[in-house]
């Protein structure tokens, strides 16, 4: 289990690329690109106007969203400065912040969907950001299944156990819709979990 890391440790990161430079491929080339398109099919087919992005890192996944749904409005917050450097750089025409989810008034921001890839376990009151969203709202979000030295909690490799946890840990304030796994080529038990759900 790792820990909660600050925003210096994410800038380093995203400075030099993360393991085998995964944060300056082009989005098709990620482990993530079959979940991301799930995601986007989703937010398609819910006719899903303003996107709201949770720790959106550097822009792999806004990308590929523009380049589906190029009419989209989005926002996407991250407290690394590098991240939302390198976001800009990628899609120039989206809304990007820099702020600290734990203490940012998502209230000022307009949003009909929410997404989170990867970020809410590294964050220990991961929670409370979720409460100060807009009760009603669909949250997409993805958990992995494996530890790292950035995250606070991981899911079980069994699917089934895993889908308890979630609903263990999210199920007092939010209504769980579905939950899917999504196993990453290339590997024997690595993958991540889909969550869809809406906040009571
Ligand atoms: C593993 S990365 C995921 C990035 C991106 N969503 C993706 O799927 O590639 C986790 C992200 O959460 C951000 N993050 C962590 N804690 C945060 C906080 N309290 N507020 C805002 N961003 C945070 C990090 O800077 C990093 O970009």
């Amino acid at each position: 289990m790792g820990k909660e890391l600050n925003k210096e440790f994410y800038d380093s990161v995203f400075e030099y690329g993360g393991s085998e430079e995964m944060y300056f491929k082009d989005y098709k080339e990620t482990s993530w690109f079959p979940v991301w398109s799930k995601i986007i099919d989703i937010i398609s087919d819910g006719n899903f106007k303003n996107v709201l992005d949770i720790g959106c890192g550097p822009g792999q996944f806004a990308n590929q969203l523009i380049d589906t749904l190029p009419e989209i409005k989005y926002t996407g917050l991250d407290f690394s400065y590098i991240a939302i450097d390198q976001a800009i750089k990628r899609v120039p025409t989206f809304n990007f912040i820099v702020a600290d989810a734990l203490k940012f008034d998502f209230s000022s921001l307009e949003y009909d969907v929410v997404v989170s890839t990867e970020f809410l376990e590294h964050v220990i009151q991961d929670k409370s950001i979720l409460k100060s969203l807009k009760s009603g709202v669909l949250i997409l979000a993805t958990l992995p299944n494996m530890d790292s030295e950035g995250h606070v909690r991981f899911l079980s490799k069994d699917v089934d156990t895993a889908k308890s946890e979630i609903l263990n840990h999210y199920g007092d304030i939010c209504e769980i819709l579905e939950i899917s796994y999504h196993h990453y080529e290339n590997t024997e038990d690595n993958g991540d979990f889909l969550i869809k759900m809406v906040l009571k």
